[in-house]
């Protein structure tokens, strides 16, 4: 619960960052699902995507950041203050969804295998989690923020995709697994620092006080313009692997 998030930071690459919740909802086939569930909504934009797809159901929004739920709130959306971990289906649950969150949760696996199990016939549960922690941009911060003796998530903060496969096969459930690389073209003077700050660098915010803080991401900044250099019209190509996984309960 306890990394800050700033809602319009993370906004200023929205489109880049709703397109895998997009491709996320293009396998959830359901219908007329009586409750929707977006665990993790964040400032709430990809939710209004669920409650225009299914207008019927009751859509519940939740997430463990204030910010991020007030943000949702201002966007219409009925979200809560709430951590994933302590969450259970109700009963009328017919889709999950959890779109880039399950990566900041350690136990995240054993909830999915708790939530499948809680869900009723047909209901579809749908994951996407990065799978960058290999990236150079992460692999950077890591090892930066470990000189000034802040330990952050490594690789083992998400499953590989067969891994996923595996543990949602053991449960029963009818199981699609599948990862894909967008590569992002990015524009302006270094917009991987940028992207990261508002995710992947929060931890490293709340660690450092201020002056240290700047004098990471001046550090920083050479380094990832160094990784991914800046082509010459001036976009910069952003790879980035993303895992995503559906199970529908049986
Ligand atoms: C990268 S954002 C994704 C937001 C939204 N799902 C989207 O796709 O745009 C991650 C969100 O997960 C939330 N989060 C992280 N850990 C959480 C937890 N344990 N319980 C609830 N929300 C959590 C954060 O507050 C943040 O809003």
């Amino acid at each position: 619960m306890s990394t800050t998030w700033d809602p319009a930071a993370y906004l200023t690459f929205d489109d880049h960052r709703a397109r895998p919740f997009h491709d996320l909802l293009a396998r959830v086939t359901a219908r007329s699902p009586r409750r929707v569930v977006d665990l993790g909504c964040g400032p709430g934009n990809l939710t209004t995507l669920l409650t225009a797809r299914w207008p019927a159901a009751a859509v519940e929004a939740l997430d463990s950041s204030a910010e991020m739920v007030e943000a949702a709130r201002a966007r219409g959306i009925d979200a809560r203050r709430a951590d994933v971990v302590g969450w259970s289906p109700p009963p009328d649950t017919d889709v999950v969804i959890s779109n880039a969150v399950l990566q900041w949760v350690p136990q995240h696996r054993e909830l999915l295998r708790r939530w499948i199990a809680a869900l009723g016939p047909g209901a579809e549960l749908a994951v996407q989690v990065p799978g960058n922690f290999g990236a150079p941009s992460h692999v950077l911060v890591r090892e930066l923020a470990a000189e000034r003796g802040v330990a952050l998530r490594g690789e083992g903060a998400v499953a590989t995709p067969a891994e996923y496969a595996a543990l949602l096969a053991a449960t029963g459930a009818e199981t699609d697994v599948w990862e894909t690389t967008y590569l992002h073209r990015l524009t302006g003077s270094d917009p991987v620092l940028e992207w990261i700050g508002s995710t992947a660098l929060r931890p490293v915010r709340d660690a450092l006080d201020e002056g240290g803080y700047a004098a990471f991401r001046a550090d920083l900044a050479p380094r990832l313009r160094a990784a991914y250099p800046a082509q010459p019209d001036g976009t910069t190509w952003f790879p980035f692997r993303r895992i995503f996984a559906v199970a529908r309960v049986r």
